[in-house]
């Protein structure tokens, strides 16, 4: 059924949280964008009517700054309401009634992993998995182990074209950039590798902690929660060689390439910190070891990046709030300028992924003058959108119309778990760090050799608050 439109959309965990901060949200806006006139039934075991349900959407449509318009309106016609334990029978009886006509629905299981086996087996007992899609949310499986039983239960009763498994980076616009701009450019290829190619910075900062999910972050931490997904995402497709041909096949295939390549990372490849503060959250143990914080240094062994090292950091609590990708090209071969000793930072090609979205160029230019000594300035392209669809709203979108691109494929997931899969269980102990700070100060070991972790700007270059921009903020 690859291409066909899905005919219904059913999402089970629909008084869960990620119905309630994104899922409606995103149904709302492809209501809006005329991408949903099919039923929408939310499955649930919380003893709520429709009507419960359909206050609870427009509730958290409201919340996220939606309108009480039309399309809302639309929507909650659309909304039907299932409720029932997902270990009987009978609640998937009454979802077939539900459905009523509809013969190609895509089910979204917005539910934890350790349920995904029952609700699928439930599907299939009733038929519902016939014609079907289904959407799997992150995180998928905790190693590598419970990856490939998740897989396996998946696949039970879905083809691989069936299952559109979610890392929600993928429907950003900015992540979608990468791929486009590698790959729609002919300049970048000639340099983009081991010759040319010093090593890869990659930060995703953020400055807020783990707000109310304690529970949840004790059973993940930094690297399951980010850097095995997303960072490695963002790797992939700088990482990838170009795909063969135009299609979702030939990028799979580069990127599970990559994933495939990595080297396993070990215990002194990680730093792992934790932030004060922590374990004095709801739901988080009095002494718990779990990372808010993460660096890596990490090795793709293939004969394009052989030896060069691909620096990843996340936290929470940390000093700012930005994404950002720096990669650093050798430096000339021979010195020709006297300032070159104090040009301590080498060219670079720089990715800002939020919270704008920026790519740069640094180079050295000569300082006006008798000497020869300059600055590094960079070559700035601000990239913007006109609509800027949340991941969500694409990702589902996607999904519901067959197109694969923005999913994973099962053979990534089971490689970049293997990359991680050792220091998932064999580490040192988290470090702590101050809140607002750039994590624990061993992590600095890992780029040391390479120049030190650079220091990231909280605002971007095209911020009228740069100080490099030099444009004062207009006043309305
Ligand atoms: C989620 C993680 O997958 O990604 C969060 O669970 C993290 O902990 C988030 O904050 C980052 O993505 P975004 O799009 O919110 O910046």
């Amino acid at each position: 059924m690859t291409g066909e439109q899905s005919d219904a959309f059913v999402f089970f965990g629909a008084s869960g949280d990620l119905a309630r901060k994104q899922i409606f949200p995103a149904l709302h806006a492809m209501v809006a964008a005329g991408e949903l006139d099919v039923p929408v039934v939310g499955v649930a075991h919380s003893g709520w009517s429709v009507e419960d349900l359909r206050a609870r959407a427009r509730e958290s449509i409201l919340e996220t700054g939606g309108e009480d318009d039309e399309h809302l309106k639309s929507l909650l016609g659309l909304l039907q309401n299932v409720d029932g334990d997902y270990r009987d029978e009978q609640t998937f009886v009454s979802l077939r009634k539900a459905l009523g006509d509809a013969a190609r629905p895509a089910h979204y299981l917005a539910i934890p992993p350790s349920l995904f086996g029952t609700v699928v087996d439930g599907l299939r007992g009733v038929g519902l998995h016939e014609n079907a899609r289904v959407i799997v949310e992150k995180p998928f499986g905790r190693d590598l182990e419970s990856a490939l039983e998740l897989n396996a239960v998946v696949s039970r009763a879905f083809p691989e074209d069936a299952i559109f498994r979610i890392d929600h980076y993928l429907g950003k616009d900015e992540i979608m950039n990468l791929l486009y701009f590698r790959f729609a450019n002919s300049f970048l290829e000639p340099v983009w590798n081991r010759h040319h190619i010093d090593h890869v910075e990659i930060t995703l900062a953020e400055n807020f902690g783990v707000d109310g999910r304690g529970a949840f972050y004790e059973s993940a931490g930094a690297l399951r929660d980010v850097i095995e997904n997303h960072v490695f995402q963002v790797v992939a497709l700088l990482a990838m060689d170009p795909p063969a041909y135009q299609g979702y096949d030939a990028v799979q295939r580069s990127k599970e390439a990559v994933f495939r390549s990595m080297r396993p990372l070990k215990r002194d490849d990680l730093v792992r910190g934790q932030f004060v503060g922590y374990r004095d959250e709801q739901g988080v143990a009095a002494d718990s070891d779990v990372e808010t914080y993460a660096a890596v240094r990490l090795f793709i062994d293939s004969w394009r990046w052989a030896g060069v090292p691909w620096l990843l950091r996340t936290g929470k609590k940390l000093a700012v709030s930005a994404v950002e990708v720096k990669v650093y090209f050798k430096r000339p071969p021979q010195v020709l300028f006297d300032d070159a000793a104090a040009n301590d930072e080498p060219n670079y090609l720089r990715f800002r992924l939020s919270p704008v979205s920026e790519i740069a160029l640094a180079a050295r230019v000569k300082t006006p003058g008798q000497e020869f000594t300059g600055t590094q300035r960079e070559l700035l392209i601000h990239t913007e959108s006109d609509r800027e669809r949340a991941p969500y709203e694409r990702l589902l979108a996607g999904a519901m119309a067959g197109e694969r691109a923005l999913f994973t494929a099962s053979g990534s997931v089971e490689a970049a778990w293997r990359v991680v899969d050792d220091v998932l269980k064999d580490h040192d102990e988290a470090l702590p760090y101050e809140p607002g700070s750039w994590g624990p100060a061993e992590a600095d070991r890992l780029a040391a050799p390479y120049g030190g972790w650079r220091e990231l700007d909280p605002d971007a270059a095209s911020s009228p608050k740069h100080p490099a921009t030099g444009i004062e903020p207009k006043e309305n």
